[in-house]
């Protein structure tokens, strides 16, 4: 008899977790009225041009590289962005010292190897320098990260899903020719601390979906489902869903490949984590992952990523990376990581730092016919692969 129940349980929770997930696409696609600004977009006119009703900065008020002067990645980030209409900034590292570093490190139980105390304090870097700027918002970013061609109509589909959900009351359609230059693009500063757009798999199961607000939109400009990594498409597939991205509360995000802030946030990140802190912690993406799974911090995920680090390792590697992550050490990992040959990145579609696309930067007459091809295709939906096919970009050649 309790068996029965159980059963019957378990064999319910997907069917409302689909009725949950429909009735809130149906929300998603209910038509009403948008009241931003009317100036319409001339992606000729432009130097710029940007689809989809969204802005160079993505919505936020500055996107943010964490990048050191001598990265290789910087040259393949920024042309990245060109193709792609995004609009980057490169805050200025300071050369960091042996006394920062050793201020930084934990006295006692120190865990961090150098490269991750670096790329750490890098990341305190572009929040302090975001903090010095008016901005509300900001979306920090590794600089070997890749995106897709299509990523600003992900954006304002993502953008429209985190709204829907944070602010039920928002007014419900999907700009597509105006600019929304709505100050609560990604809903109000209040109702989130963290959102995790590009990361290496927040694996959340389909009861934690259940539990959690949570939302199912489609987006056109997505992987098929087959080319999707698990863990994010077994939660797809559970849903029976495909063509879709969810959001949700953040359950387990790790890799900070691209999240956005707020100036609480920011400041909040920044007041607990400055340090490696006394008992010693592997990198920062693990302080961020407790902020969210284990301290309550208001954190949001979407999934598939948006982003993803452009190394074409295997999910397997990035499991071992948090169960090491979690323990104590993951150095092998990240030396894994680095020797590894670049293939296409992973749950990108269209990948703008596709080995195809890239011109020399000397090449100007290059580079710009390049840029006709891909917002040529851009207009129309498509995307351009270049001659070299879609192999990805380390960033130098
Ligand atoms: C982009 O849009 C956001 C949200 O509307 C706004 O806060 C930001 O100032 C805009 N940035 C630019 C450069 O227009
Ligand atoms: C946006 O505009 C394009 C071209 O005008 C159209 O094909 C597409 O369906 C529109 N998308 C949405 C979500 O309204
Ligand atoms: C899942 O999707 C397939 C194909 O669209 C459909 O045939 C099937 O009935 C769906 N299953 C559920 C449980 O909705
Ligand atoms: C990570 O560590 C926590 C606490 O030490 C433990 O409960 C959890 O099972 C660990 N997870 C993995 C994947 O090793």
């Amino acid at each position: 008899m309790e068996r029965t129940k159980r059963r019957l349980l378990i064999l319910l929770v997907p069917v409302c977790c689909l009725f949950y997930l429909s009735q809130h696409h149906r929300v998603f696609f209910a038509q009403g009225t948008f009241n931003f600004g009317s100036k319409l977009l001339d992606t000729d006119t432009l130097e710029d041009p940007v689809h989809g009703g969204v802005n160079a900065t993505l919505g936020f008020g500055a996107v943010v590289a964490v990048s050191h002067a001598s990265s290789p990645r910087r040259e393949g980030l920024l042309w990245a962005a060109k193709l792609t209409g995004v609009e980057i900034t490169i805050p200025p590292q300071p050369q960091w010292t042996e006394d920062d570093l050793q201020a930084f490190k934990s006295k006692k139980s120190s865990k961090i190897d150098r490269g991750s105390a670096l790329a750490w304090m890098g990341h305190l870097n572009a929040l302090r320098w975001f903090l010095s700027t008016p901005f509300e918002t900001a979306l920090i970013i590794e600089d070997d990260v890749d995106l897709s061609l299509h990523l600003p109509s992900q954006i304002t589909l993502a953008s429209h899903a985190l709204r829907t959900l944070l602010t039920p009351t928002a007014t419900l359609s999907i700009p597509n020719t105006t600019i929304n230059t709505d100050p609560h693009f990604w809903a109000a500063p209040s109702t989130w601390e963290i959102l995790w757009l590009g990361h290496c798999n927040d694996a959340a199961s389909p009861h934690h979906i259940l539990t959690h607000p949570s939302l199912a939109y489609p987006d056109p400009h997505m992987p098929p489902l087959s080319s999707i990594a698990a863990p994010a498409s077994d939660l797809l597939r559970s849903f029976n869903l495909s063509d879709t991205r969810l959001v949700y509360k953040s359950y387990w995000p790790l890799c900070t490949f691209a999240y956005a802030v707020t100036r609480a946030s920011a400041a909040r990140i920044l007041s607990a984590y400055a340090t490696e802190g006394p008992d010693g912690c592997v990198a920062y993406d693990v302080r961020m992952l407790e902020a969210c799974r284990d301290h309550g911090w208001k954190c949001w995920t979407v999934a598939p990523e948006l982003f993803h680090h452009m190394a074409g390792k295997s999910e397997i590697a990035a499991l071992n990376d948090v169960q090491a992550k979690n323990g104590s050490d993951n150095k092998g990992a990240q030396r894994q990581e680095e020797t590894e040959r670049r293939g296409p990145s992973v749950n990108i579609e269209c990948a703008a730092r596709n080995e195809g696309l890239w011109v020399d930067k000397e090449d100007t007459e290059g580079r710009r016919v390049m840029l006709e091809k891909v917002r040529e295709a851009g207009r129309k939906g498509e995307c351009f692969v270049g001659e070299r096919g879609q192999r990805t970009l380390a960033g130098m050649h």
